[in-house]
């Protein structure tokens, strides 16, 4: 009996009989051959049924696969530079199938369909090619910030999900009944790594986050990952060679693992190649500089009306996209108003209005993809800062416990998931990033 093997493995296996177990993918018959191409999970394959080399009844089974049709597929593995597949130049010169379930009119079929309807069936549609690639580029990305950050002194603690307090503003919780008291779904692992880096040193969490945005722009999820690394002895400085490190790491990570998938998706590969430390650094103040430049030099009024900023303003994405045109790689922008971000960010000294904060813009436009600060360690700030925000002292006893018992300076960032595939993937939606996608307007399937 012929070994059963993983497309992805195909090349090891020239010459020798395999088995294959997957589904149809696509299926042209020319009357004497049957093309099959089968996907299995791990790859794509075709595999050529020829008429003279098999029984009528098995020729006849290859005839009558439909799109998605399960079978089990046995044959010889040919060497042929035209073959196409992932990986490509091999394919399966059949000789014997077995069809486990010949499936129902498969909805996506190949043409251009919308994509709310794509959308809607989202469990089929993770089936197709492009889909595919983006997802195993996703799992790539995850393995890889889990292994630059183990293998850099950062312990991985997980975090709850159900809190009882706001980390990112109050405007986007999600509410839960808690037995009778008000839960929220976490917004952010952050303020309790804060608790585990004087346990642990360096920590990070990693897992799904929730907010309640209203908006509905490509770049937004309600229900997204977020990596978010903290660690103490930390200023803002050391916190930009973490990030551009750790940035560059997964980048080059699929570079390596997921040409295929890639190239696949058409990704100009050139422009992540160059993403390697260090990232260009620039101020707010210079940000708003060359935006207030970019405003005078367009000649298009719309851009001019987007782009209307006052110093104190968070940026919007076309802020991003226009101030990530003119930097080649992922660029820093620090000193951020301390109105527009959240209360535990450490103020500049001598300019209590701008906070220590950093977000990482990525470059090609695709914005903000990780957003961090060093956190205030001082306890009577941090107390006036609650206040100021009107946040509840009760639920941040902790919180103002951890200033009290040996407080460090300390800084920590998040990293957006999605945000990051769709960068390297370079797709133009979040919602293609993340198996089943949460949208203000989605929660099915
Ligand atoms: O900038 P944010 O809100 O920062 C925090 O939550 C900090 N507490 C993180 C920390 O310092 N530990 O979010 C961090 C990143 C953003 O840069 C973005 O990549 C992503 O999370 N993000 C979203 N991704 C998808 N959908 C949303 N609605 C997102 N909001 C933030
Ligand atoms: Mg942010």
């Amino acid at each position: 009996m012929a070994d059963t093997i993983r497309i992805e493995d195909i090349a090891q296996h020239e010459g020798e009989e395999v088995t294959l177990q997957g589904w149809v993918y696509n299926h042209t018959d020319t009357g004497k051959l049957v093309f099959l191409w089968i996907r299995d999970g791990t790859g794509f394959a075709q595999c050529v049924i020829f008429h003279k080399d098999v029984t009528p009844e098995l020729f006849e089974a290859a005839q009558g696969l439909t799109y998605e049709s399960s079978v089990v597929i046995t044959g010889v593995v040919r060497q042929d530079d035209r073959a196409p597949g992932i990986p490509g130049g091999y394919e399966l010169g059949v000789s014997d199938l077995e069809v486990l379930q010949i499936a129902e009119e498969y909805p996506i079929q190949p043409k251009e369909h919308g994509v709310e309807f794509l959308m809607d069936n989202r469990h089929l549609w993770i089936r197709s090619q492009r889909q595919w690639a983006v997802l195993r580029v996703r799992a790539t990305i995850i393995e890889a910030i889990r292994d630059w950050l183990d293998d850099s002194g950062f312990v991985n603690m997980d975090t709850p999900i159900l809190t009882p307090a706001a980390c990112e503003g109050t405007t986007t919780l999600f509410e839960t009944d808690y037995f009778g008291d008000l839960a929220y779904l976490a917004q952010s692992g952050q303020l309790y790594n804060e608790a585990d880096i004087y346990a642990f040193g360096r920590v990070y969490c990693f897992g799904p986050t929730f907010r309640a945005e209203k908006s509905k722009t490509r770049r937004h999820l309600t229900e997204f990952w977020m990596v978010e690394p903290e660690a103490a002895f930390c200023d803002m400085d050391q916190l930009m060679e973490i990030e551009e490190q750790f940035v560059s790491y997964i980048v080059q990570t699929c570079l390596d693992e997921r040409a295929e998938e890639l190239e696949l998706l058409e990704r100009d590969t050139s422009r992540l190649e160059k993403v390697a430390p260090p990232f260009p650094r620039i101020s707010y103040d210079e940000a708003l500089d060359i935006i207030a430049e970019i405003r005078e030099e367009t000649e298009d009024p719309e851009l001019k009306e987007l782009l209307q900023i006052e110093w104190g303003d968070d940026f919007g994405s076309p802020h991003e996209t226009e101030l990530t045109e003119r930097f080649e790689k992922p660029v820093f922008v620090y000193g951020y108003p301390t109105a527009a971000k959240a209360f535990y960010m450490e103020p500049w000294p001598d300019r209590p209005e701008v906070s220590k904060s950093v977000d990482l813009l990525a470059p090609e436009g695709y914005g903000e993809i990780t957003g961090g600060s060093e956190r205030i360690s001082d306890l009577e700030l941090l107390l006036e800062r609650l206040a100021e925000w009107n946040l509840p002292r009760e639920a941040f006893e902790w919180y103002v416990d951890l200033r009290r018992y040996g407080s460090v300076p300390h800084s920590g960032f998040g990293l957006g998931l999605e945000r990051t595939v769709t960068w390297i993937c370079g797709i133009d939606h979040l919602r293609e990033t993340i198996p089943f996608p949460r949208m203000l307007t989605r929660v099915y399937p």
